[in-house]
């Protein structure tokens, strides 16, 4: 049988260390606060951004809201991210994506100030990852290495397989675990032949966004499988990447879904948003 990562567990233990921080800080004067911008009235995001406020209120952060209609101006949304770079109390902004199709992703994203982009997706985030230097990394994929060192799993010298190759998740994925010495293979949806790949894997991301894509004849025997999908299955029931029956009992270790990434997501946000605000105080 393959031992579960319990992702709500390891998140919370996180968590309790983040909360820690924040305390420290007030005694300092000041209080992490974290901006989410919103566009529109997309229900999943509205869920995530409900789910990130909450959470960083439960552990004494300060959150704040910013709602924008469907129709806002690109003009209108990189006004109020300059206001949020130019405000004391607000340590991270995060702009929830999709944006409506009539707004540049890049030149928001880009407008985002470095000092305040908790996400990772700004370009001097990202190529700061890919050098190695510190900076935020991305919530998911550090997320992910925080799995994998928790769960006592080496990365160094393994074949990682990456399916999937979002600037989200897989992308950045393949890179930190490159910068902890593994040897990593990007595949996505146009690889031919992908059980030949992913058979190889001594770990395999999955992160495709398709329910139930992996099954027993992409994984080798004692593979560490870490499923990054939310899908819906035909009974509408939540189901991630990986058929989690199938590659249960070949894989050594598997994260479920729900419970297994998808803590540690927002938990990486804190952990990014309290970090912008120790670099204020340093
Ligand atoms: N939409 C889906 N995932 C994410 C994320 O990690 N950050 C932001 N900003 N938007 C998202």
């Amino acid at each position: 049988m393959s031992q579960i990562i319990n992702g709500k567990e390891i998140g919370q233990k996180i968590r309790e260390e983040v909360q820690t921080r924040v305390a420290t800080l007030k005694t300092q004067g000041v209080t992490p606060g974290l901006a989410v911008i919103l566009v529109g009235e997309n229900p999943a995001s509205k869920t995530y951004v409900a789910n990130k406020q909450k959470s960083c209120e439960a552990i004494g952060m300060h959150s704040a809201l910013i709602k924008l209609a469907e129709d806002v101006s690109q003009e209108a949304l990189l006004a109020e991210i300059a206001k949020l770079n130019q405000d004391d109390a607000i340590h991270g902004i995060l702009v929830q994506l999709p944006l409506p199709n009539h707004i540049d992703e890049d030149a928001v994203i880009g407008a985002i100030t470095p000092a305040k982009d908790v996400d990772g997706f700004s370009p001097v985030s990202v190529g700061k990852m890919m050098l190695g230097q510190d900076t935020f990394l991305p919530c998911t994929p550090y997320g992910i290495m925080k799995l994998l060192a928790y769960s006592g799993i080496e990365v160094a010298g393994k074949h990682a397989v990456i399916v999937g190759r979002s600037h989200i998740v897989g992308k950045p994925m393949g890179q930190l675990l490159l910068n902890e010495d593994a040897t990593v293979t990007y595949t996505h949806s146009k690889t031919v032949n992908l059980p030949y790949y992913t058979k190889q894997a001594d770990i395999i991301i999955a992160a495709v966004g398709r329910p139930n894509f992996i099954t027993a004849e992409h994984v080798k025997e004692g593979a560490v499988v870490i499923d990054v999908g939310i899908n819906r299955n035909e009974q509408n029931k939540l189901c991630g990447d990986v058929d989690f029956k199938a590659v249960e009992g070949i894989a050594s270790h598997i994260t479920p879904v729900p419970g297994g990434v998808g803590p540690m997501t927002i938990t990486m946000l804190l952990d990014n948003t309290v970090k912008a605000a120790e670099n204020t105080v340093k």
